[in-house]
């Protein structure tokens, strides 16, 4: 769709001066986020004119932008004929060069594909550098100790990499529903419901709408690389799901290394693409997809609305190539 009108971009301003008065503007709670924003002297345009709003479209009124990225499986060097660091970074180059708009970043597990403590040192100096908050949730691969040490949070309880972060009118809440034996099996447990329970509890009191990210998914997939008997089958999680039903508008999960949007009794569910490797449908195992056509990282962008949550499930190369094409000509979207 294209709006007809263009915004000036001759004067992008950077920095936490920036930060400050956009949230003094829109009462907003940042963390020091390096924000990119337009000047507001809009130009009518004909239709067919250069788009001039990139490198991002400029938010509605009420209208909040978060990242989402799930499944690096940072490795030293190759992993299944990519390499994931340098996933990784790309996606983050893209970020701070097209979304500087977002003001978090949700990671939801699979941080490490071995568990190594230097991985997560990797991340938090990458994210640093990206100048990007996160949420860092844990994955079955991941090593929780290790994790929690590196990104502590202080709301966890026993050891458990849980938290929320609100962003506007909305609570985004980071579930941990790793094993605590180490095995490869989803897991939840009274203590992380009671967590659970508490922080969606304070959602209600203060009218915040819910999106709860994790890891594992919450019903059978049928795709073979992932394994359904990885599935988060936990009654405790959906009567308290059930109970804040009208509050939780989405669960955002990782772990199957593929886009999967649906409906879960009566809750909205989005699965994201990995960082690193995707895997493709098939009922049995025979090998993992090394196509070129799937080698660029992926990722998800949400746009939080008054009207509910839009999920862009996207792929870094194919969206700089578009952008690059579309340099001077109209967008025909
Ligand atoms: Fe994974």
């Amino acid at each position: 769709m294209n709006s007809g009108r263009r915004i000036n971009l001759s004067c992008l301003m950077v920095g936490r001066q920036i930060v400050r008065a956009h949230c003094a503007e829109r009462s907003l709670h940042c963390r020091g986020i390096a924000l990119i924003r337009a000047t507001s002297d809009e130009q009518p345009v004909q239709d067919a004119q250069p788009r001039a709003d990139f490198p991002s479209s400029r938010p509605l009124p009420d209208e909040r932008r978060i990242l989402w990225i799930t499944d690096l499986h940072l490795a030293d060097g190759d992993l299944h004929g990519r390499e994931p660091i340098a996933q990784l970074r790309h996606v983050l180059a893209h970020f701070k060069r097209f979304h500087t708009d977002a003001e978090l970043l949700v990671i939801s597990g699979d941080i490490s594909d071995s568990g190594a403590k230097q991985h997560y040192w990797l991340l938090r100096d990458e994210l640093a550098a990206a100048g990007i908050p996160a949420l860092v949730l844990v994955g079955n691969h991941d090593d929780r100790g290790e994790l929690v040490e590196v990104f502590p949070r202080p709301e966890s309880v026993d050891g458990f990499v849980q938290g929320h972060v609100d962003v506007g009118n909305w609570r985004l809440i980071g579930l941990d529903t790793v094993s605590v034996d180490g095995s490869n099996q989803p897991s939840f447990c009274e203590r992380r419901a009671a967590w659970l329970e508490l922080t969606l509890a304070g959602a209600a009191d203060k009218g915040k709408r819910c999106i709860v990210f994790m890891h594992h998914p919450v019903d059978a997939t049928q795709i073979a690389q992932v394994l359904d008997d990885t599935v988060l089958d936990a009654p405790e999680l959906t009567t308290i799901l059930q109970r804040h039903r009208e509050r939780v508008e989405l669960l955002a999960f990782g772990h199957v290394h593929r886009a999967i949007t649906g409906t879960w009794n009566g809750i909205a569910v989005c699965c994201n693409w990995a960082t690193s490797h995707q895997t493709v449908y098939q009922a049995r195992v025979d090998s993992l997809c090394k196509e070129d056509v799937y080698r660029s990282p992926r990722f998800a962008y949400l746009r939080l609305l008054p009207s509910g949550v839009q999920v862009h499930l996207r792929s870094v190369d194919w969206e700089e190539a578009y952008r690059g094409a579309k340099d001077g000509v109209a967008s025909m979207i």
